[in-house]
């Protein structure tokens, strides 16, 4: 489910909550996957190179809910995100932040070395 607010004009972050609660009765993003989906998400930003940072974060206020992603600065919420909705919200960060150029160029030559 993705609960839509104004995207602000530049995305820098996704945020994942990887809070954990050892109370049964209290609800935890960690506790239903999302640190294995953060591992998820980190190697498709890498793969993909696209040009955000991912933070994992000890909640976002969205406990009952989660797991919880969400972009920021005042980007959107994920809410029950799962390993299958990685692939869309890796799309959209690549449609909001594009990918970063790694390749360093050519090789500088100076001259009359
Ligand atoms: S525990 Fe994840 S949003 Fe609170």
């Amino acid at each position: 489910m993705v609960e839509q607010e104004p995207v602000g004009p530049t995305i820098k972050s996704v945020l994942i909550c990887i809070n954990r609660r050892f109370h049964g009765d209290q609800p935890s993003c960690a506790a239903r996957g999302s640190e294995s989906l953060a591992d998820t998400l980190e190697a498709g930003v890498r793969d993909r190179k696209i040009n955000v940072q991912v933070e994992r974060i000890k909640c976002l206020g969205q406990c009952t809910k989660g797991p919880t992603v969400r972009f920021a600065p005042g980007g959107c919420f994920h809410l029950g995100t799962s390993e299958a909705d990685v692939p869309a919200i890796l799309d959209e960060l690549e449609e909001l932040c594009g990918t970063r150029d790694d390749d360093p160029g050519p090789p500088l030559h100076l001259l009359g070395s």
